[in-house]
Formats: C-alpha cells, sequence, structure tokens
C-alpha cells in the first residue's frame, strides 16, 4: 500500500523548504478573526484519483502548513473505514473489472442507487486487487491503476497536520449492521480527528458528548437546497432558516459554495446571501464546498481560479472559515499570497513585464477599446495593438487582417472572402479589402483561442461589446492613461507593400511621430515583428526597442543565429514551448534559451499566456499563477505577454512573488519532468522529438520590397510577383538599407498623406 510514498517524499521536501511566517498585518472577517482554513477534498484529487496516498501526500506538501485533509468515510463488510467519496466504488475504482458480477441495488436514504458497495467486500478483497482510477475528464488518467484505496488510518498515517472525517451515509451503514458512530468514537481515539462531518442531525446528535470537544469539532453539512435531511425529514433549505437550532448540536456548517454566492441559470454571480453573517451571528463557523480549477463556474471569475476564493474570503463584507477544494495549493495560494493585496503596487525593479495581447483579449473582444481599458484598469505594464491597415489606407489595432475571428465581419462582407496563402492557410475576409467606414460598422466579437475538445467560452455578456480604434487613437490613449508602454506589433509588411500598395511600417513611424512618442522617453515603445526588415527599418529609432517574433518552436539558441539577432533587435517574443517543453500536458524540461538569450543580451518575453485551465500544463496545478511564477521566477523571463492582465498582476503584486523574501507561502515551479516520473512507466506517453534549434534562417528575413503605387482601386492588386518567404532564405540577405529612401517616398504616395 506504501509502494509510492517514499517517492512522493523525496520529490516535495524540496517544496517545503521555504516556508515560514505569515503576512503581518491581516484582518480575517472570519468568525474568530483566523485566517480561512485549507481543506483537501481527498486530498489533491484535482491531480491525483482521489484519496489516494499520492493525492494525500501531495496536498500536505503542497498546501499551507495547517492544511486540513479531508476524508469521505465508507464502511467495508469487515468495518474498516476507507476514504471514498461516492458511496459506490465503481465511479473512481476498477472494482467492476475484479469483481464483474459484484452490482448491487441498495436503497440509500430513500433512492435506489445500482452499483457497486464497499459494504459488499471485506477489506481484505478491496486491498488485494483494486485501484483507483481519475474519475474527472479533465484531470490526468496517467495515475489510473497503480494506485491501490487508502483506509482511513493510511491518511492518518500521514500525520497530516489536521484531519477531517466526513460521513454522508450514516443510515445506509446502519441499514447494513455497521456501526459508524463507533467506529468514529474508536478512530478518534486512535488517530486524532480534528473535525467531523455529516448531513444527518441523528448522527451528529449520536456523538455529542462522547467525543472530546475540544478536540474533535462537529460540522452540520448542508446538501442540496431541496433534497431531504433523514432525521427531519426537512429539506436542507427549510433548516438552513433556523441556525440557531443547528448550534445546538454542531459548531460550524459545511455549505456548497452557491449556497453563499449563487449562480444563476448564466453562470453570472448573483449578490451574496448573508450566511455568512447570519451563521457567526450564531456563533458557528462557515465552510464553503465545491471549489476546483478546473469547475470554476461563473463567467465572473475570468477563469482565474483564485479570483474566486477572494471572493469568498476576501469581499469586505465577510468572509468564510475555510474551503473545501480539490486544488489545495490553490486554496493556499489564494489565502496567503493574494488576498488583502489589492491596494499595493507591483515592485517596480526587477520584475517581469505585464505585456497585453490584444488588451484584455480574455474579458472583452481583442484590440477594443473597452479591452484597452480593462488592461488599464487591471494595471497591464506594456498594452499592445498589432497593426492592421484598411483598404483606404487606415492603420488600426487588430489581431489579425483577417477579421472572421475577431468581428461579425461574415454575416455582411462574405463575398469578399477570399485566399491568400502568404497570410494563412485558410480562406478570410480582410481588412485591407475592407474600408475603415465598412469596418466599423462592424460589431467587434469575443472569441476563444482554439482549444481542442474543450472550448471553455468567453465571458457571453461581453461577446459584441466595444468597439475597435485606430492605430492613431490607441496612441493617445496610451499616452493619457500614462501606461508604462506600449507595443506594436507588425506582420504581413512584405506582402501589403508589394501587393496593396500600402506601408505598414511607414504608418507606424507616422503615427509615433504625430502623437509625439519619437520625441519622448517617459514611455517604452516596443516595436515588435516576425520580420527582421521590419525591425531594421526601426535601427534609426534608438528609443524604440525593438522585439523579434520567433513563432517556431525551438529547444535551443545556438550562439551564431542569437548573435544574428542581437544586430537588430534587443528582445525576442517566444511562444511557450520554446521555455517548457511537455509531452501530453506534462512538463518534461525547461530549455534553457532564456540564459542563452540573457547572455547576449537580449531580453525575453513568452507568450501568449492564458487563464483558461485547458491550456495550462498539469505541472502548474490547472493554476494560471503557477505557471506564471514558472515563467517569470522559475524561468526568469522579462515580459509575459497575456491576455489576462489582472491574473499576472495579481500575482505580481502578492509577497509570494518574491521568492527571496519571508513569503508567507511559496508559489514554486514545478521540477519539470517530476510529476511525469510518477507514473508507472509503461503509462508513459511515447517521447516526442525535440524541437530543432533556433536556425540562422529563422531570423533573417529579405529586405521589405517596394511599396508598389499602382493599385487599382477594385479587387486583388495585379503584381505578379511572390512575396518572398521565410523558408528558403539564408543568412546572408541582411542588406536592408539599400532600398529604404524608395519606400518611404513610394508608401507616402499610396496613403495619400
Ligand atoms: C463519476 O464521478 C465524477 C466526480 O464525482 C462525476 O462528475 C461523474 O458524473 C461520475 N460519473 C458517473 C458515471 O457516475
Ligand atoms: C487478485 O490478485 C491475485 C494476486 O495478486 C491474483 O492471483 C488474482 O487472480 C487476482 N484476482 C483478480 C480477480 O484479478
Ligand atoms: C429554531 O430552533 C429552536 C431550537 O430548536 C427553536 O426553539 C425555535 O423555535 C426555532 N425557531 C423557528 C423560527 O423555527
Ligand atoms: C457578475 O457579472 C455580471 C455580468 O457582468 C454582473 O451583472 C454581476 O453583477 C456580477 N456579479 C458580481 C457578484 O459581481
Ligand atoms: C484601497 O484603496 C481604495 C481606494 O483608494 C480605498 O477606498 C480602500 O479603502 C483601500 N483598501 C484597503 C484595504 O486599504
Ligand atoms: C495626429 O494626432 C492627432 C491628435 O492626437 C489626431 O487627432 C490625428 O488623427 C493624428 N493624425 C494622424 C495622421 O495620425
Ligand atoms: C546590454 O544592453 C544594455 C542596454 O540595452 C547595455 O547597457 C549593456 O552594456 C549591454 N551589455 C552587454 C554585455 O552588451
Ligand atoms: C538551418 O536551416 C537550413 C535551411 O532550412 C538548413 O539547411 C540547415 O541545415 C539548418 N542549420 C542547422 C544548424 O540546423
Amino acid at each position: 500500500m506504501m509502494r509510492y510514498f517514499f517517492v512522493v517524499l523525496l520529490l516535495v521536501n524540496s517544496a517545503c523548504a521555504k516556508k515560514s511566517s505569515e503576512k503581518p498585518v491581516q484582518n480575517w472577517q472570519t468568525l474568530n478573526g483566523d485566517r480561512p482554513v485549507v481543506i483537501a477534498r481527498g486530498g489533491f484529487s484535482g491531480l491525483f484519483p482521489e484519496s489516494s496516498q499520492f493525492a494525500y501526500q501531495f496536498a500536505i506538501s503542497t498546501s499551507l502548513p495547517d492544511v486540513i485533509l479531508f476524508c469521505d468515510l465508507q464502511l467495508t463488510k469487515d468495518g474498516q473505514g476507507i476514504c471514498q467519496t461516492d458511496i459506490r466504488l465503481d465511479n473512481s475504482t476498477n472494482i467492476a473489472l475484479i469483481y464483474p458480477r459484484g452490482q448491487k441495488t441498495y436503497n440509500v436514504n430513500g433512492e435506489k442507487v445500482h452499483g457497486w458497495f464497499s459494504v459488499d467486500y471485506t477489506s481484505k478483497q478491496l486491498f488485494t486487487n483494486v485501484t483507483l482510477t481519475q474519475n474527472v475528464l479533465s484531470r490526468p488518467s496517467l495515475f489510473d491503476d497503480s494506485l491501490p484505496l487508502s483506509t482511513v488510518e493510511d491518511a492518518t498515517g500521514l500525520r497530516p497536520p489536521k484531519f477531517w472525517l466526513n460521513v454522508q451515509y450514516d443510515t445506509f451503514y446502519t441499514q447494513h449492521n455497521l456501526n459508524v458512530a463507533s467506529y468514529v468514537q474508536k478512530a478518534s481515539k486512535s488517530m486524532g480527528i480534528n473535525y467531523i462531518s455529516s448531513p444527518e442531525i441523528s448522527f451528529l446528535k449520536s456523538l455529542n458528548g462522547k467525543l472530546n470537544k475540544a478536540r474533535t469539532k462537529l460540522i452540520f453539512r448542508f446538501l442540496d437546497a431541496n433534497a431531504v435531511e433523514p432525521t427531519t425529514k426537512q429539506t436542507y433549505s427549510s433548516l438552513l432558516e433556523n441556525l440557531s437550532s443547528i448550534k445546538l448540536f454542531a459548531s460550524g456548517i459545511l455549505v456548497p459554495k452557491d449556497y453563499i454566492w449563487p449562480v444563476n441559470t448564466n453562470k453570472y454571480l448573483e449578490a451574496a446571501t448573508s450566511l455568512v453573517a447570519d451563521a457567526h451571528k450564531q456563533g458557528l463557523e462557515v465552510f464553503a464546498s465545491g471549489f476546483a480549477n478546473d469547475m470554476t463556474g461563473s463567467y465572473n471569475y475570468s477563469y482565474d481560479p483564485t479570483a474566486e476564493y477572494l471572493q469568498f474570503i476576501d469581499n469586505s463584507e465577510f468572509s468564510v472559515d475555510g474551503v473545501l477544494s480539490d486544488f489545495p495549493p490553490t486554496a493556499s495560494e489564494a489565502i496567503a499570497c493574494l488576498a488583502q493585496n489589492k491596494n499595493t503596487s507591483k515592485p517596480s525593479k526587477g520584475k517581469a513585464l505585464i505585456i497585453t495581447h490584444n488588451g484584455a483579449s480574455g474579458v472583452f473582444a481583442d484590440s477594443t477599446d473597452l479591452a484597452y481599458q480593462q488592461a488599464v484598469d487591471d494595471r497591464a505594464d506594456i498594452i499592445d495593438c498589432s497593426v492592421q491597415m484598411t483598404k483606404d489606407g487606415v492603420a488600426f489595432c487588430l489581431d489579425s487582417p483577417d477579421l472572421m475571428r475577431d468581428s461579425t465581419v461574415m454575416t455582411s462582407f462574405m463575398s469578399r472572402s477570399t485566399m491568400i496563402p502568404e497570410i494563412q492557410q485558410n480562406s478570410g475576409i480582410f481588412s485591407f479589402d475592407l474600408t475603415w467606414s465598412e469596418i466599423q460598422t462592424l460589431k467587434p466579437q469575443l472569441t476563444s483561442p482554439v482549444q481542442s475538445d474543450n472550448p471553455l467560452p468567453r465571458n457571453p455578456a461581453n461577446k459584441n461589446k466595444g468597439k475597435f480604434i485606430t492605430l492613431s487613437e490607441f496612441l493617445d490613449f496610451a499616452k493619457e492613461k500614462a501606461v508604462t508602454g506600449i507595443l506594436i506589433n507588425i506582420e504581413n509588411a512584405a506582402y501589403l507593400a508589394s501587393k496593396k500598395g500600402l506601408s505598414l511600417t511607414d504608418a507606424v513611424t507616422k503615427a509615433l511621430s504625430n502623437a509625439t512618442f519619437d520625441k519622448q522617453a517617459t514611455q517604452q515603445v516596443l516595436i515588435q515583428s516576425d520580420d527582421s526588415s521590419v525591425l531594421s527599418k526601426f535601427k534609426d529609432a534608438p528609443n524604440y526597442k525593438k522585439v523579434l517574433t520567433i513563432k517556431e518552436i525551438i529547444s535551443d539558441a545556438p550562439k551564431q543565429p542569437t548573435e544574428e539577432i542581437k544586430k537588430f533587435a534587443d528582445a525576442v517574443n517566444l511562444p511557450r514551448p520554446s521555455l517548457v517543453s511537455t509531452s501530453g500536458f506534462f512538463t518534461t524540461a525547461f530549455t534553457d534559451v532564456v540564459d542563452k538569450m540573457h547572455a547576449s543580451n537580449i531580453s525575453v518575453y513568452v507568450s501568449v499566456l492564458r487563464n483558461e485551465y485547458t491550456v495550462i500544463a498539469f505541472d502548474f496545478f490547472s493554476d494560471p499563477i503557477v505557471e506564471l511564477a514558472t515563467y517569470i521566477s522559475g524561468i526568469g523571463v522579462d515580459g509575459i505577454i497575456t491576455e489576462y492582465p489582472a491574473t499576472a498582476s495579481a500575482y505580481l503584486r502578492s509577497p509570494c512573488s518574491d521568492l527571496n523574501g519571508d513569503v508567507p507561502y511559496p508559489i514554486l515551479p514545478p521540477e519539470p519532468g517530476s510529476l511525469l516520473s510518477l507514473a508507472p512507466p509503461e503509462l508513459l506517453p511515447p517521447a516526442e522529438a525535440p524541437a530543432p534549434p533556433l536556425n540562422a534562417s529563422d531570423v533573417v528575413d529579405p529586405p521589405l520590397p517596394p511599396v508598389v503605387s499602382d493599385i487599382s482601386d477594385t479587387g486583388p492588386a495585379a503584381v505578379p510577383t511572390g512575396t518572398p518567404k521565410r523558408s528558403g532564405q539564408t543568412a546572408n540577405v541582411v542588406n536592408v538599407g539599400l532600398c529604404l529612401v524608395a519606400i518611404v517616398v513610394l508608401s507616402l504616395v499610396s496613403l495619400g498623406y
């Protein structure tokens, strides 16, 4: 049963090393003014099969030092206590395979339930062959079929700081001639149980006076509002009406989280109920259940699981006394690192820049006025504009020249759909085929990035809000809001020059100069492109920082191509997999690309970070903040490019983001590959071929072609030659100076200035 125990201990010891004192000034609105507690349901069940040794051990090692392990008690035929949430074992174990004829139907509190029940098996039968499986699809199945069930002794044997036993089915086990109360009494003598909860009033009353009250708290658990409590035959919602009667036999209550912050059918949070205040008035502690990073439940949290905890512990009215979570490290981090921080500012020195990706585009549609305003409210350092051109030469901000994903263009301009292989593989409706006044008639559209089979929609209430803005409006906005800086992204410049007679670089230069960004040094200007010749065009503007986007995934940055970059860029923007290699959603290694870039004095920004757990490796605990900590404090990037700047600034403002300081709880980057190493070798995903190293041919592009001037007003441009493609280019095509003058002149003409 303890086969894996040793490995886990080794692995997590280093993670515990830095835990230290609490933050000094905290003022909690809990019943006793104490910090809320973290209760780990079945251990770290968000990662490992619920109630497995791995789950319990990891909960202890990754959570606050006073974490409470939560065990749902079931009894075997011979009266042994085991930890499993469901009264049926078939959903969370392989029991149906081991005992194919073991299915039974029992009456459980008035309902017929089919399945495999622990009361039909002796502990010997259950512990010889039955293994645990992960029963939530969004969680790793890699640890299935290798871990045995845990007895209650197995869990308490790990010496958890505190232990909570939930007795969900006393009536059922009594009907099967098993005495739960006497099991619990015996167990609490030998094992130390700090909390006992039950949704059955008679059971809790039967324990009154039989346990040491100072050591063991009795908690009444509320189930769904319409479910019927077996003793009183009243619904739980009606029991809620009289909390003083609960106080007679319990010192606290455990309630589903929506008892406190109700969520309506559209998944929006409604106003809080008065439950916490009412219960506190009666002297009852309140624990809220149902927290999980992969089930945040309401759009109001923008897929940031820490935002949900803060709603319960850091609002101005009340705080719950504890949270029951499948992801106890995230709960720990919210409580110890993120609560009561709203007014602290981000330390300015030595911290990574928060750069947006199309504004706060996780919250509002890409590159809209509202997305930029949200970015400022969320305290981004650098706001970004990817410059696109309209047919009539207006530069505006949007993620892509193709309007299909980010706007309602399909409904009105379907006929303008074309295929442009130089830009993308699919057909699109491109901004340079529409005038600015046509584009202003479109509604922006908030969409989710493509996420294979589990698309998490972004806030439907914001789906069509906001408006697109011109580059000039963007610059005025950035000035007015005094953001630390701006990032101007330029792509497809060669195509637009040679095929559409539009000069992106010129439009940008002029707009920056018109807004006097060229004559000041207070706000940073970052010019970003995937095209070295675009960056080279700005080499005479030393105040601007040049950023090369390298979209290809690389595993290494050898000296030669890196030095080549240094000739025209000060920073690179790299996709996440170029810094962290993964295999089947587990990390395998950190590359040393950042160190190599730093050795050449090149800054590194990583893109794109998003809150949705479906794009976050399991090693980051489905927690966007752990991913941020990995790139920032683990790997040492100079900036993160994110669609959710609020989450990044919450992390960077937190005392826990400085691992050298005296942190209340360390948010540690994972050891890459360590989680994978816990899986049985035969279940590991096949090793993937490593990405190639950075190659000079990825880095250096041919000079921009001249801007054609003979563009007819309708239809695609009649320029026969194809745009030079990046692949097949060699390192010697670096000379850009030559045609610079010609380009400037031609583009002035074509823009009509
Ligand atoms: C299995 O358990 C999970 C988690 O409790 C639940 O979401 C799922 O619906 C269950 N599946 C079945 C078939 O009971
Ligand atoms: C249970 O395990 C034992 C020994 O490990 C094995 O001999 C037996 O066949 C297994 N039973 C089943 C039903 O798998
Ligand atoms: C609430 O419960 C207490 C104790 O059981 C009882 O005395 C009181 O009458 C109840 N109040 C209401 C409004 O039902
Ligand atoms: C949640 O979001 C909705 C829609 O934006 C808003 O109306 C509501 O007030 C929010 N709820 C809370 C509690 O902030
Ligand atoms: C934070 O700042 C706001 C506005 O300045 C102020 O109203 C609020 O009381 C402050 N909160 C704390 C906890 O200091
Ligand atoms: C120049 O700046 C002014 C004021 O910010 C703005 O109104 C105008 O549209 C800008 N012109 C161009 C060509 O960008
Ligand atoms: C690195 O760049 C900074 C400015 O970007 C400069 O001050 C410094 O001298 C450079 N260091 C090296 C070793 O080139
Ligand atoms: C770089 O890319 C070129 C062209 O794709 C290829 O011929 C060359 O072998 C590559 N160099 C390295 C070091 O991988």
